[in-house]
C-alpha cells in the first residue's frame, strides 16, 4: 500500500517545474497502490528550504494544486542537482487528510521530510521517547516518528552522515516499511531504505553504465569524515536516480534498476549511489545487480480503453498465451516449467501440496484444486494466508507450499511464506511481478507472465494464475500412463483457449444490457458448484469491490442449507450450469431457485437449449474441458462487475478504500 516516488538529478539541469512534473507522473503510475491522499516535497527557489504540497484525494487533485502553487518564474529556472520526493497514500494510521499525508516532517523548518510505505509497529514507544525530548506531533501517522527520530539523531550526533542518521533511525524501528528521505541539511542527497516493503532504484545515464553491479558496503556507523571511501563511483558524472515502489513508475525513464533487499539502505551523495547494510550475514552477495527491465511503456498505458481494468479484461486472449509461451509444446504434448523443473522429483515425494494466497489469488487455488488432486494424486490444501497464519497451521519439511500472488508483495502471503520456510517446507512462488519479495524468497516458482496489471481489481492475473497451476498439474502427471488421455484432452483445450476467450469477450454488449437490469439492485447472488464454484467466489468479489453492492458466491450444493431463504422474485441471482459431471446437481439447484419464483440469469454452454429454457436471460459460452471452464465463466463476471461499476458511477480502477498491493497485515 502507498506509493513512494523520488527523483534525484545530478548535474542534469532540470527546473523545479520539470521535477514536479516527473514526480506527479511517477505518482500517477503508482496510484493503484493507494489513492486517498498525496504529497510532494521539493527545494525552495533559494535551495535553502523545502517546500511541500499535500492534498487529500487522488493525484489529479495534487497536480491541480501544484499548478496553482508554483507560479513564480523562479520555478522555471534550471537547477543542476536537486532531489524531490512524492507519495500517494493508503491510510493505515490516521484518517486521509492533508495533515496525515506524506511527506511527513521532522520540524516546522522541514529539516527532514519522509515518504513511507508500510507500518512502523513500535511507533508509540518511539513517540513517547521523542515527546520526552520535547518533540510535538502534528499528525496521527506512524511516519512522523521516523522524521522526528532522524532529526533527534542529527541533533545528538552532529558528525553523522545523512545515511548514517537514517540507518540509526531504522535500527530503532520495528515493522515492515520502505522510506525515502530528503533533508535541507544535506542538499542534493537522498537516502532510501526498505524492510519488507518493496523499493527499487532506477538509474539513468547518458551512456551505458560502466558496471552492472553496485557493491554492498557493510559496517558500523562511522564519523562522516571516515565514510567517504564507502561511495563507489559509477564512472558517470551526469546521472538521474528514481526511487520507486515499483517498476511501472520508472520504466518511461530507464530500464536499468536495482531491487533493494530487506535492510538495504541506498544513499546518493555527490551523484554517487551506495548500498549499505549494517549487518552482514553469510549468504549475502557482495553486490546488488543492476537489472534490465523487460517491461514496455505501452504495457502500463490505457491505450484506447476507458479503464485499465477494461483493457486488462480484453488482454486475456493474449495474456493466457503469454503464460503458456515457451512452456507448452502442443505438437509434442510436452510442458516444461523452467523455474521448477529441478524440483519436480522432490515435489513428487512430498506429503501434501498447500496453496496459499489472498483474494483473487486464493480463488485461483480454489479453481484448480480439483485438477491438482486428480493429476498429482496428492492431498491439496487451499488456504487464505491470513487465516493460515492465525491458526498457526502445522507445516512439515515434506510439505510443498505454493504462494500465489499477483504483486508478489502481499504482506499476509509473504508472512505465510516465511512461516512455512522456517519450518523447512519447499516454497514455490506463483507471481506476476519479477523481482518481488515472494519471487525472491521462494526456492522455485512459476512467473505467470500476464504483464503489468494496474486496475485494482485483478482480472488477467487470475486467468494466468489458473493456467500456471493447470500447467503444474500437467507436469506432475507427465509419466502417469493412466492419466495420458486426460492430459491430452486438457492440452487440446489449452490450445483453443485464446480463441474461446475472444468469443466470450464478444458477449460484452449483452453483458452490458444485463448490467442495466442489475445496477440499481442492492445484492447479487452467484451460484455454481464443482469447477465453477471458484468463479462464483471470484465473481462476487469483483462485484463487491467494484460496485459496492452486496454479492455472495454460493456453492449450489449449500443452497438448501440456508441461502435458499434469500431467494424470491426480486432477488437477483446468477447461476452457472454447464454440461459437466455436476450438471444434474446444478439443474436441481436451478429448479429449487425457479420454484421459489427466482428468475436467474444463466451462464450455460453454447446451444444448450434445455438449460436456457429455464430463464429469459442467459449467456452462452463455448464448450471446453471441465477443468478449464472456470477461465471462460469468469470473464462474463469480470465484464458484468465492470459494467455495473460504470453504471453506478464508481471509480473502476481505484475502488474506494482499496489498494492494489496490500503490503500491510
Ligand atoms: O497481489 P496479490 O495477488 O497477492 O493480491 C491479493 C489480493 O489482495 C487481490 O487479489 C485482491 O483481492 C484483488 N483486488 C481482487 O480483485
Amino acid at each position: 500500500m502507498c506509493g513512494i516516488f523520488a527523483y534525484l538529478n545530478y548535474l542534469t539541469p532540470k527546473s523545479r517545474l520539470e521535477v514536479l512534473d516527473l514526480l506527479v507522473t511517477g505518482l500517477k503510475r503508482l496510484e493503484y497502490r493507494g489513492y486517498d491522499s498525496t504529497g510532494v516535497a521539493i527545494d525552495s527557489p533559494d535551495s535553502k528550504n523545502i517546500v511541500m504540497v499535500k492534498r487529500m484525494g487522488k493525484v489529479k487533485v495534487l497536480e491541480d494544486a501544484i499548478q496553482e502553487h508554483f507560479t513564480g518564474g523562479e520555478y522555471s529556472e534550471p537547477v543542476a542537482t536537486h532531489i524531490g520526493i512524492a507519495h500517494t497514500r493508503w491510510a493505515t494510521h490516521g484518517e486521509p487528510c492533508e495533515r496525515n499525508s506524506h511527506p511527513q516532517r521532522s520540524d516546522e523548518g522541514n529539516g527532514f521530510v519522509v515518504v513511507h510505505n508500510g507500518i512502523i509497529t513500535n511507533y508509540n514507544d518511539v513517540k513517547t521517547f521523542l515527546r520526552k525530548r520535547g518533540y510535538e506531533f502534528e499528525s496521527e501517522t506512524d511516519t512522523e516518528v521516523f522524521a522526528k527520530l532522524v532529526h533527534h539523531l542529527w541533533k545528538t550526533h552532529p558528525t553523522y552522515s545523512f545515511r548514517e542518521l537514517v540507518e540509526q533511525a531504522i535500527l530503532q524501528l520495528e515493522g515492515a516499511f520502505a522510506v525515502a528521505v530528503k533533508s535541507k541539511h544535506f542538499p542534493g542527497e537522498c537516502v532510501a531504505a526498505r524492510r519488507s516493503s518493496p523499493l527499487l532504484v532506477g538509474i539513468k545515464t547518458k551512456t551505458r553504465l560502466a558496471t552492472d553491479h553496485i557493491p554492498i558496503l557493510y559496517g558500523k556507523v562511522l564519523p562522516r569524515s571516515d565514510s567517504t571511501s564507502e561511495f563507489m563511483p559509477l564512472e558517470e558524472k551526469e546521472v538521474e536516480y528514481f526511487f520507486a515502489s515499483d517498476a511501472s513508475a520508472v520504466i518511461e525513464h530507464t530500464n536499468r534498476v536495482i531491487y533493494l533487499e530487506d535492510d538495504d539502505v541506498a544513499a546518493v551523495r555527490d551523484g554517487t549511489l551506495s548500498i549499505h547494510r549494517l549487518k552482514k550475514s553469510l549468504d549475502d552477495p557482495h553486490a546488488r545487480e543492476i537489472t534490465t527491465l523487460k517491461m514496455e511503456i505501452q504495457q502500463i498505458m490505457k491505450g484506447n480503453y476507458d479503464y485499465f481494468m477494461q483493457k486488462e479484461i480484453f488482454e486475456q486472449p493474449d495474456s493466457v498465451v503469454n503464460t503458456m509461451r515457451g512452456r507448452v509444446r502442443f505438437d509434442g504434448n510436452a510442458i516444461v516449467l523452467g523455474g521448477i523443473k529441478d524440483y519436480i522429483p522432490e515435489i513428487k515425494r512430498c506429503r501434501r501440496l498447500m496453496l496459499i494466497g489472498c483474494g483473487t489469488s486464493y480463488h485461483s487455488a480454489v479453481a484448480t484444486r480439483q485438477l491438482l488432486e486428480e493429476l498429482t494424486e496428492l492431498p491439496v490444501m487451499v488456504e487464505l494466508a491470513s487465516d493460515f497464519l492465525d491458526r498457526n497451521t502445522p507445516i512439515f519439511r515434506d510439505d510443498v507450499c505454493f504462494f500465489i500472488s499477483q504483486s508478489g508483495e502481499t504482506a499476509d502471503t509473504l508472512m505465510a511464506l516465511r512461516y512455512c520456510k522456517q519450518r523447512g517446507a519447499l516454497i514455490m512462488g506463483i507471481t506476476n511481478t519479477v523481482g518481488s519479495s515472494i519471487c525472491r524468497e521462494s526456492h522455485c516458482g512459476v512467473h505467470i507472465n500476464a504483464g503489468p496489471e494496474i486496475g485494482v481489481a485483478s482480472t488477467k492475473a487470475y486467468t494466468s494464475q489458473f493456467i500456471s497451476l493447470v500447467m503444474f498439474a500437467l507436469v506432475m502427471s507427465e509419466d502417469r500412463l493412466s492419466l495420458q488421455q486426460r492430459r491430452l484432452e486438457i492440452l487440446q483445450a489449452l490450445s483453443n483457449l485464446a480463441d474461446q476467450i475472444r468469443k466470450v469477450l464478444k458477449l460484452d454488449s449483452k453483458v452490458q444490457e444485463l448490467a442495466k437490469d442489475l445496477y440499481q439492485h442492492k445484492s447479487l447472488l452467484i451460484m455454481g458448484r464443482g469447477y465453477n464454484f471458484a468463479t462464483c467466489l471470484e465473481g462476487a468479489l469483483k462485484v463487491k469491490e467494484l460496485t459496492y453492492m452486496h454479492s455472495e458466491g454460493i456453492m449450489a450444493g449449500e443452497l438448501k442449507h440456508g441461502p435458499l431463504a434469500l431467494v424470491d422474485d426480486s432477488m437477483p441471482v446468477l447461476m452457472i450450469v454447464l454440461r459437466d459431471p455436476v450438471y444434474v446437481k446444478c439443474m436441481n439447484a436451478l429448479q429449487q431457485v425457479t420454484s421459489r419464483k427466482g428468475c436467474p440469469i444463466i451462464i450455460c454452454e453454447e446451444g444448450d437449449e434445455e438449460t436456457k429454457a429455464f430463464s429469459s436471460r442467459s449467456l452462452e459460452i463455448p464448450r471446453t474441458v471441465d477443468c478449464l471452464q472456470g477461465i471462460l465463466t469468469v470473464i462474463p463476471m469480470q465484464l458484468l462487475s465492470y459494467h455495473i461499476a460504470v453504471l453506478r458511477g464508481c471509480d473502476v480502477d481505484c475502488p474506494r478504500n482499496l489498494a492494489k498491493s496490500v503490503t500491510v497485515e
